[in-house]
């Protein structure tokens, strides 16, 4: 039976232990200019509904770097803008390639297209998640604080976007103190927040508040993909929600600094945090790189082992 990577709970936490331990590997093997053959003659397709740099560039590369080949299938020029099923779509690529990455808007369509498809399908991110992008901030915080269990993030921002969604998700998953502050509009409900997370949400009125004493502050966009016309109330509602280097100061001395990017400066964060010795948003972005191999490998290798 193939698997997915829809959300973080499609792995247990000892699968994605191991993952994140097969991540160092492949990154030390990466930095040594190892040749690594572990994918050779498996194939990727990769379908983007919405913009990407980053996620095509890792997934892409990621493929190429295993020995195998990724294919990103320009949806405008496809069937799928004429009209296809996704279904139908989903069950020729499986024909195809050895597993698809997906990014697109409600989560309905990853969850139809998984459905129907016959190899693993990995989740791109979706307007609801972006858990492969948690995974490398949760790598990044690995390696620079070992365990993960206990330690407090504070996610600063759109409280019920894609990032904050996975955010919570992890909090549960990994025991993690997931302290969220969020403008009332754009917050979770406490059952929200608790479906998604367990008790390892706390939800804050003020940044501050939710910065104090934690080891790790993250943000996003405001406005994100598909949002656009929402964006002068958006910007107007986030007003005092900037991670500068003045909320910096209510975390921890050592407390770094993770954004998943695309970053607007001067917005969510300044770009003085940005660009700043506290920010891990550089190697947060490398690390997208090697915990996708990492994933792909555990993905394609064991739905050959089941076949
Ligand atoms: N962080 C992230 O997913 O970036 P892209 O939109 O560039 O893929
Ligand atoms: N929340 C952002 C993340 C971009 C990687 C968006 O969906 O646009």
């Amino acid at each position: 039976m193939k698997r997915d990577f829809l959300k973080l709970r499609d792995l247990s936490l000892g699968e994605h232990q191991a993952l994140l331990k097969r991540t160092t590997e492949l990154k030390h093997m990466r930095r040594r200019r190892e040749v690594v053959t572990t994918l050779a003659g498996r194939s990727l397709v990769l379908i983007f509904e919405k913009s990407s740099t980053r996620t095509r560039v890792s997934f892409e590369l990621a493929m190429t770097q295993l020995g195998g080949h990724a294919l990103t299938l320009p949806v405008a020029d496809s069937q799928l803008a004429r009209g296809e099923p996704l279904a139908d779509t989903a069950r020729v690529l499986s024909r195809y390639a050895d597993a698809i990455m997906v990014r697109t808007f409600g989560e309905e369509r990853i969850y139809a297209f998984a459905q129907h498809a016959t190899v693993p399908v990995i989740n791109g991110l979706t307007d609801q998640g972006h858990p492969v992008q948690v995974l490398a901030d949760l790598y990044t915080m690995v390696e620079r604080l070992g365990e993960l269990q206990g330690r407090k993030v504070a996610f600063v921002g759109d409280g019920v976007g894609n990032m904050a969604r996975s955010w919570m998700e992890a909090a549960g998953l990994f025991g993690l103190q997931l302290h969220l502050a969020a403008p009332e509009k754009f917050r979770p409900t406490a059952q929200e927040a608790a479906a998604l997370g367990g008790h390892g949400v706390k939800l804050f009125d003020t940044p501050q508040e939710a910065c104090r004493g934690v080891d790790v502050v993250t943000t996003d966009v405001w406005t994100s993909m598909g949002q656009d016309a929402e964006k002068a109330l958006r910007k107007e509602a986030f007003d005092g929600y900037c991670v500068d280097a003045a909320l910096l100061s209510h975390a921890r001395p050592e407390a770094f600094v993770l954004h998943c990017l695309p970053a607007h400066r001067g917005e969510e964060i300044s770009e003085e945090v940005l660009e700043g010795p506290r920010s891990a948003v550089w190697d947060e972005a490398e690390n997208r790189l090697h915990v996708q191999k990492a994933l792909l490998e555990k993905l394609i290798l064991e739905a050959e082992k089941e076949a």
